[in-house]
């Protein structure tokens, strides 16, 4: 017996699953063990003359079964019970079998929806897990740059996606706070501001001392690098205070707080700017265990000594020039690797978080290392064989000419440059749009112009495949015409206009909640692509894929233009005509409302 499937009639909004688990059975029930081991194939149709779904599982079966596809396409046919969601199927080509879901199902869920707007009706996920998203992730007194904001956007995204099905999501921010830079940061603060230190904790006060303004840390950064390149003994003193560090010695740690400290702050404002809340778990974190990596490396048998340095040999991989691929996790000096910090962290998720799952958001530059780390962390058991590892690599921002992002001046982009000057531009375009109206900005106007600046550059990263490289244009993303966030922003605001005229114009007296009506084939295929929207999360859960969840958006938008083309809202025949069509219209409005939401995205109900 199956025991995923769910109980009859009651599919929490996920029809595909419900039909994979009846075919399933069926496969069993008609071909016993041949049919167990087969896959149910179950996919959304091709074309909607198809119906909804389709199952292939027919064909495949032909060889093992010495049979034609098209009779056991029957067999399985005969056994499956899906009357509850689907009209009786039928079969296509060689042995497709098309399943369309039956209208009653199809206004069943439309009401359910309708009675739940912020969920939906969808049920969460009957196995829920414990999920690590590790995403963010800039570097202490280095800037927080593009690739940061990349991570920071669909990192995010995801951890909404999956706690939205119910998971357990822990969304960490590993920081670079550690590592022989800080030993050239914290000598040059020392000698350059020693006030910075005496004034106490680091407060506000101490941000600007003498000449050097460490508030600006990017520029403290390179004077300090500056200097170290260019003065030997300046150098021998940063290695004797990164031992120090090392050792614990107060004095250094306090200038190290320091320095994270007020990292941390400029890092929280573009934080707050998005929306964006995560746990700062810095590299510092994991230090006291990284001795002991080194040491169950050792007892497994993985470790070995190259040019003096320890090493992990890797498998399967080779060098360019045909070497082996080693991964270094103990330098010769005794110094630990980023390597190192991330074994130690893929054990402590796995043991203390009791992680089932961990996702790692970086740049695709970063895909060996992980592929590195992960293969070592499974040799060695530091990564339990259940433990699922994933690095979810994206493509590289770039100007509109496709070169490097940077400013006209040729500078590199500060993040909260870039994300003023998106919400400038939506302000300046509205009003504009005003001005024609003969309107001016107020308040309100200005707080829509910064959701719909902001939503602009999430939308336009996340409506990308992440694995290609993507081209930063404040034009494009903050366009009204094709699949942008203003675009999706001004469809929900329209369709809320549509509603409040349409339910306040004539107040509506018919049941509640009203019937809805799939007459007008219109209406068929908005509803239908309504009830669409837990596949493509259950989808979005395993691929990872955000722009996904955008072309969805983008679709369903198409299907209400031509629903709303077809079929007047507020002029309909009859008052329950009218209460349906209102209905299809607030599922659509909830729908990319928590779509959106998902997004990171907030919605205005006037635009
Ligand atoms: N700090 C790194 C960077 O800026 C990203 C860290 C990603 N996470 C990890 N566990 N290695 O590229």
């Amino acid at each position: 017996p199956d025991t995923a499937r769910p109980t009859q009639g009651d599919d929490g909004g996920r029809p595909k699953d419900y039909i994979e688990a009846a075919v399933r059975q069926a496969l069993v029930k008609a071909f016993g063990e041949a049919g167990a081991a087969a896959a149910p194939m179950v996919t959304a149709a091709t074309k909607p003359e198809f119906g909804d779904y389709q199952c292939n599982a027919a064909m495949a079966l032909a060889k093992p079964l010495n049979a034609k596809p098209r009779d056991i396409a029957q067999q399985l046919i005969d056994a499956l019970e899906v009357a509850d969601l689907c009209d009786p199927p039928d079969i296509a080509g060689p042995g497709f079998i098309n399943l369309r879901l039956k209208p009653e199902y199809i206004q069943s869920r439309i009401t359910a929806m309708l009675e739940d707007e912020s969920r939906l009706a969808i049920a969460k996920t009957t196995a829920p897990q414990r999920i690590v998203v590790d995403f963010s992730s800039p570097n202490i007194a280095k800037e927080m740059h593009v690739g940061h904001l990349r991570s920071t956007i669909i990192g995010d995204t995801l951890c909404r996606v999956l706690e939205f099905q119910g998971h357990d999501v822990l969304r960490l921010n590993h920081v670079g706070d550690w590592g022989t830079q800080f030993g050239m940061l914290i000598t040059y603060l020392k000698e350059e501001v020693p006030q910075a230190l005496a004034d106490g904790d680091g407060g506000e006060g101490s941000i600007t001392a003498g000449e050097v303004d460490i508030g600006d840390l990017v520029e403290f950064y390179k004077k300090a690098k500056e200097r170290f390149d260019g003065d030997a003994s300046f150098k021998e003193r940063s290695r004797a205070e990164v031992v120090r560090l090392q050792a614990g010695d107060p004095d250094v740690l306090r200038a190290w707080r320091l320095l994270c400290d007020l990292s941390r702050r400029e890092f929280q404002v573009i934080y707050d700017i998005l929306g964006v809340k995560l746990e700062e778990r810095g590299e510092s974190f994991y230090n006291s265990m990284l001795g002991g990596v080194i040491e169950e490396l050792r007892e497994g048998g993985l470790l070995q000594e190259s040019e003096g340095a320890q090493v992990v040999f890797i498998e399967g991989a080779k060098n360019r020039d045909d070497s082996a691929q080693a991964l270094i996790v103990q330098k010769t000096d005794g110094g630990y690797m980023y390597s190192t910090t991330d074994l130690a962290a893929v054990k402590q998720r796995a043991t203390q978080e009791r992680a089932d799952r961990v996702l790692y958001v970086t740049d695709s530059g970063q895909a060996s290392h992980f592929d590195q780390v992960f293969q070592v962390a499974r040799r060695s058991g530091l990564a339990p064989p259940s433990l699922q590892l994933q690095h979810v690599p994206f493509g590289l921002v770039q100007g509109e000419d496709g070169k490097k992002f940077k400013t006209r001046s040729g500078d590199t982009v500060k993040l909260k440059d870039l994300l003023d000057e998106a919400v400038r531009i939506a302000a300046e375009d509205m009003e504009k749009r005003l001005a024609e109206e003969g309107r001016g900005m107020g308040e309100e106007e200005r707080a829509v112009a910064r959701k719909v600046g902001l939503g602009a550059v999430k939308y336009a990263d996340l409506s990308m495949n992440r694995e290609s490289n993507y081209r930063f244009s404040y034009a494009k993303m903050l366009s009204l015409q094709g699949n942008t966030a203003p675009y999706m922003m001004y469809a929900y605001a329209r369709i809320q206009g549509i509603r409040r005229r349409a339910t306040t114009s004539t107040p509506i007296s018919t049941s509640d909640p009203p019937r809805i009506v799939l007459e007008h084939p219109a209406e068929l295929t908005l509803a239908r692509t309504l009830l669409r929207l837990p596949e493509v999360l259950t989808e979005l859960e395993r691929d990872l894929y955000p722009n996904r969840l955008c072309e969805y958006l983008f679709d369903l938008s198409q299907r209400f233009n031509q629903f709303y083309e077809g079929c007047p809202v507020n002029a309909a025949a009859t008052d329950e005509l009218r209460a349906s069509r209102v209905a299809l219209c607030s599922v659509t409005a909830a729908t990319i409302k928590l779509s959106l939401g998902l997004l990171g995205i907030d919605v205005v109900e006037k635009l």
